[in-house]
């Protein structure tokens, strides 16, 4: 059993969970997620270990509510526990000194990106981070990422809050201008991701992105999370979840999320029912 220490909503409905878990606060590394499973009769999901701190035994996890199995989450309160946690899982994100690097998040893909914001400072380098979300209620992290990074972009699509537009603008404003990125790190929503490293790629940037395919047991036996990259099969979970961009094939991943659509909407469906008989 993994207590719940502090429990903090971030946004409309993005939460941020600190959780009693020394061990994996100790070996974890950016770019590394957990799989938890928040009761007996939840799924297994995965999630980012947003941050860590070694010292106190402690992680943090931010996620968005989209399901049945985050609703539960969501659900649990400050003071009791999640019922199991597997990690720290997939290989850390890989961080030398590149250069001036851009970091470009969306939506809750701001979280994962934060650690590798982070290690990205620590090594030396010099960062360009761009975070963007639909309207103002949905942006997280903002003074976080303004700490870590030289320059720092936030943007809307309706304009709420920064500047108005989509990351991927603001990418073609940066090249315009005549900047130049050692490496790129991207992480959000599929085809946010598959629309900003097409960008990058072309400007022959280096550009890692961290893939979200549906994971189940997230250590290489079931096959659920395999992606392609470079013609070849990669299981996200071990050999991820980060790749480079230039190879990732992204309509096959874009499929396969879908696929799943009609069940998911089912499950969480069948949950709501479940909570409003519960309170009739
Ligand atoms: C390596 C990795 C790291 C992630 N980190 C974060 C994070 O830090 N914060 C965050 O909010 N989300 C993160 N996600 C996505 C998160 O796992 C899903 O939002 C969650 O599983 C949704 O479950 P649900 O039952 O609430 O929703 P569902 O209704 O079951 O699904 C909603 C959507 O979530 C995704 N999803 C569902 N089940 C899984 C699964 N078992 N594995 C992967 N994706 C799934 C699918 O895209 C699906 O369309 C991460 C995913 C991966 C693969
Ligand atoms: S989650 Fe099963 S192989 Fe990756």
């Amino acid at each position: 059993m993994f207590r719940i220490l502090k429990r903090e909503q971030l946004s409309e409905q993005v939460w941020r969970y600190r959780l009693d878990a020394p061990r994996i606060a100790n070996k974890r590394k950016a770019g590394q997620f957990i799989i938890l499973r928040p009761t007996s009769q939840s799924e297994r999901i995965p999630l980012t270990i947003a941050n860590a701190n070694a010292d106190e035994g402690w992680i943090e996890i931010i996620f968005q509510v989209v399901g049945k199995t985050t609703m539960v989450l969501q659900a649990l309160q400050e003071g009791s526990s999640i019922l199991d946690l597997a990690g720290p899982l997939g290989k850390p994100t890989h961080i030398e000194k590149f250069g001036k690097c851009l970091c470009i998040g969306g939506g809750v893909g701001v979280a994962p990106l934060y650690p590798i914001v982070c290690a990205l400072k620590a090594a030396g380098n010099e960062l360009t981070t761009v975070i963007g979300a639909r309207n103002k209620s949905l942006l997280i992290l903002e003074k976080e990422m303004a700490a870590q990074s030289d320059l720092f972009i936030p943007t809307t699509d309706d304009g709420s809050n920064g500047r108005k537009g989509f990351v991927s603008d603001v990418f073609k404003e940066l090249i315009g201008k005549g900047e130049i990125f050692d490496a790129a790190f991207v992480i959000g929503p599929v085809m946010m991701m598959k629309v900003t490293t097409t960008l990058t790629v072309a400007e022959k940037i280096p550009t890692f992105a961290s893939l979200n395919p549906i994971m189940i047991d997230g250590t290489g036996m079931c096959g659920g999370c395999r992606v392609s990259v470079n013609g070849e099969t990669k299981f996200a979970c071990v050999d991820g979840p980060e790749f480079d961009a230039a190879g990732i094939d992204w309509n096959e991943l874009i499929r396969r999320l879908n696929s799943y659509k009609m069940f998911e909407s089912k499950a969480r469906d069948d949950h709501n029912c479940h909570l409003e008989g519960a309170l009739k």
